[in-house]
């Protein structure tokens, strides 16, 4: 199949495909309704978590890049055959629904009461403007404290206005999906809520939680501050929220459990590599996830805008920490 090799410089070895075979080759391919790509003989249940982008906030970039890259992936291994979930672990809980939720009422009641009354452009604004309030509004802090008590307790004037607002974000989404011919079942953080408790039970069951300045955790092996010390991963803040890691643990062990998968992967940018690698470590150290499971991070870099800080709409913007 190949010219007779040729020496190139110091240390190389060129091999040059034929023409003919490669003709031959190319023909096979496409005259092949499958261009040449079997079926695997085992097909495996197989989780791509993409797109993944944030309830009232703008799809960024990274969750365009993640859009587009999740979905490459998951044709591919559908077309080899495998059982594909495409899942939309879109960021739809946490505090900052409290603070919205409370300026909305202040300021645009109809935004929840009625879906169509918003766009996710006014959204955006309203949620910088809310937190702004709350940064700077001690009685605004403390109302919107008890608006996130109201949502967590299933309160149902809460809850709706909380559905409201993932509506209409939806409804935006949906619209680039759309363009983009991608579909995605959502699935989002808030799916998870019934089984977070669990996972600190558990945690504490095996012997993996310490407790940290009040906060629940799981000391890191392999990752060390600068002092030299031992990372914890925070699973339960001292105030009793949980965060963006007790729910991808809880994710992670649905997705094994329920879902049955054989295969998670995860399409974000690279910031969050960390992320991953500490979750699927404490999940590991568990004994949640065995070697049955593979779990693997697809990073990819982040865009930069011109002054060379992470492009994203809402830069500037100091988010609140994810609590629950
Ligand atoms: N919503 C997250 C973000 O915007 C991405 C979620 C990725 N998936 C996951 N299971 N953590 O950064």
């Amino acid at each position: 199949m190949a010219e007779p090799p040729t020496i190139e410089g110091p240390g190389f070895i060129n091999l040059r495909l034929k023409l003919d075979f490669i003709n031959q080759e190319l023909t096979k391919m496409l005259t092949d309704d499958r261009l040449g790509i079997p079926l695997v003989s085992q097909p495996q249940r197989v989780i791509v978590d993409f797109s993944s982008p944030n309830i009232a906030k703008e799809m960024h970039v990274g969750h365009l890049r993640s859009t587009i890259l999740g979905d490459c992936i998951a044709k591919i291994l559908e077309f080899q055959g495998h059982h594909v979930l495409r899942l939309n672990h879109v960021g739809d809980w946490g505090t900052q629904f409290g603070m919205l939720i409370t300026h909305l009422q202040d300021n645009f009641p109809e935004a929840l009461t009625r879906s169509e009354a918003l766009a996710l452009g006014d959204l955006v604004n309203f949620y910088r403007a809310a937190k702004q309030r709350f940064d700077q509004d001690e009685e605004f802090k403390e109302r919107s404290r008890l608006a996130v008590v109201d949502l967590q307790s299933g309160e149902p004037r809460a809850r709706q206005a909380w559905q409201l607002l993932c509506e209409q974000s939806r409804r935006e989404f949906a619209k680039i999906y759309e363009i983009l011919g991608v579909k995605l079942e959502e699935r989002g953080e808030s799916f998870y809520n019934p089984f977070l408790a669990d996972v600190v039970t558990d945690l504490e069951k095996i012997g993996l939680l310490q407790e940290d300045e009040g906060a629940k955790c799981v000391f890191l092996e392999g990752y060390l501050n600068k002092e030299g010390e031992t990372l914890p991963l925070i699973v339960q803040k001292s105030d009793g929220g949980y965060n963006y890691a007790t729910t991808d643990l809880a994710a992670l062990r649905y997705r094994i459990n329920v879902d049955r998968a054989d295969r998670i992967i995860y399409v974000t940018d690279s910031g969050q590599a960390d992320h991953f690698a500490q979750v699927f470590q404490v999940a590991r150290r568990a004994g949640w996830l065995t070697d049955a499971v593979s779990v693997v991070h697809v990073p990819f870099g982040l865009v930069l805008g011109e002054d060379g800080k992470n492009l994203r709409p809402d830069r500037g913007i100091p988010l609140p920490s994810r609590s629950y």
